[in-house]
């Protein structure tokens, strides 16, 4: 697009005493596109929305919403943006319909305005039957809905959606992820953060991944996963006791070195595809190891994750200690998927 894009990032940082949420991002997002800001927990993610929010100060660096800077002209900003933020901001003593009509008013949106709005996204959302029922009755799916439908009541041209599937089970995910896209297919740009590397694959055109407030990789699923070399073979042993001879087992059939992916799956880059699998199946044979399930895929997000950072994404750095140093392919730097 010729335009000049939606949001513009760079080099942001902020840091809460020694901790430095964020250590100099950079994001871009095209109008009209999702980016997908994936990343594990205490990565930066809700300190960079808070950021383009105008919630918070950045210490330094600077951001632009479709060309008004965050922190100068915070009130311009406003205007463009919805956020439907991590925690469901509802109150739940008021009814679903009641708190929308609520929202519009912090909006100065005109009441006849507001009134239409709300039905609007009421209907859209499917929360007609429960508007007159205390948001206390609704279940998780139905509050991140209704949040989601406050996000747009002023009809934002960009909107920040932080982790707006978690805790919501396999079928509200999918529902909010069509009602995502339908929101883009109008025209809305969007920021998406998750720790859900699928939820990034589905539904976001550019995937930046950020860990300790650094973005530490980009580019399109498609990109991400063939950055990390092709396919791997994956083997789920019966018993996890048997997972760390598993993982050596894994190492000792190429050069590459095998990880850990969970207690019970350990997985290694297949050097030579198929024969691989059978490598590692008389490997694994040899050591009399049991195992539930020994496949070749291609890579997933999880895996990218891994490849760079050396751990799973759903592993705090501070859960065991220091970070570790093997993993494969473990690189220190920034890696750009897209030349
Ligand atoms: N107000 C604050 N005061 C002190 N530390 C903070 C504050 N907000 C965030 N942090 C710290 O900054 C880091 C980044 O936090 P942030 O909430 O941005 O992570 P996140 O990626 O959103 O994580 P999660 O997936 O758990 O929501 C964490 O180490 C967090 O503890
Ligand atoms: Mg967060």
């Amino acid at each position: 697009m010729a335009d000049a894009p939606a949001v513009v990032v760079e080099n942001l940082e902020k840091a809460f005493g020694e901790t430095k949420a964020l250590d100099g991002i950079d994001l871009q997002i095209s109008e009209g596109t999702i980016l997908g800001l994936l990343g594990p927990n205490g990565a930066g993610k809700t300190t960079a929305v808070r950021v383009l929010a105008t919630l918070l100060h950045p210490d330094s660096g600077h951001a632009e919403i479709f060309g008004y800077d965050v922190v100068r002209q915070p009130a311009e900003v406003r205007t463009l943006i919805g956020l439907a933020g991590q925690n469901a901001a509802v109150d739940e003593l008021l009814t679903g319909r009641q708190n929308l009509r609520m929202v519009g008013r912090l909006y100065h949106m005109p009441a006849s305005e507001v009134r239409s709005r709300s039905e609007e996204l009421l209907e859209r959302f499917e929360l007609t039957d429960a508007a007159k029922r205390a948001v206390r009755t609704y279940s998780g799916g139905m509050r991140r809905r209704l949040d989601l439908a406050a996000s747009l009541l002023n009809r934002p041209r960009i909107l920040y959606l932080d982790e707006p599937t978690t805790g919501l089970d396999p079928r509200s995910r999918a529902d909010v992820w069509q009602m995502i896209r339908a929101l883009v297919h109008e025209g809305t740009t969007l920021l998406l953060t998750t720790q859900y590397l699928e939820e990034a694959d589905r539904l976001a055109d550019q995937i930046s991944v950020i860990d300790n407030g650094k973005v530490i990789a980009e580019g399109t699923a498609d990109e991400l996963k063939s950055s990390t070399g092709g396919q791997v073979v994956e083997v789920r042993v019966t018993r996890a006791a048997d997972l760390d001879r598993a993982v050596a087992v894994l190492s000792s059939i190429g050069d590459a070195e095998a990880a850990r992916t969970d207690d019970q799956v350990a997985t290694v880059a297949a050097e030579r595809g198929v024969a691989s699998v059978a490598d590692a199946a008389e490997a694994l044979r040899r050591e009399q190891l049991d195992v539930t399930d020994l496949a070749l895929r291609r890579p997933t997000l999880d895996d990218v994750f891994l490849d760079i950072t050396g751990r799973v994404a759903d592993e705090t750095p501070s859960s065991n200690g220091d970070r570790p140093s093997g993993g494969r392919g473990r690189r220190g730097e920034r890696r750009k998927a897209r030349q």
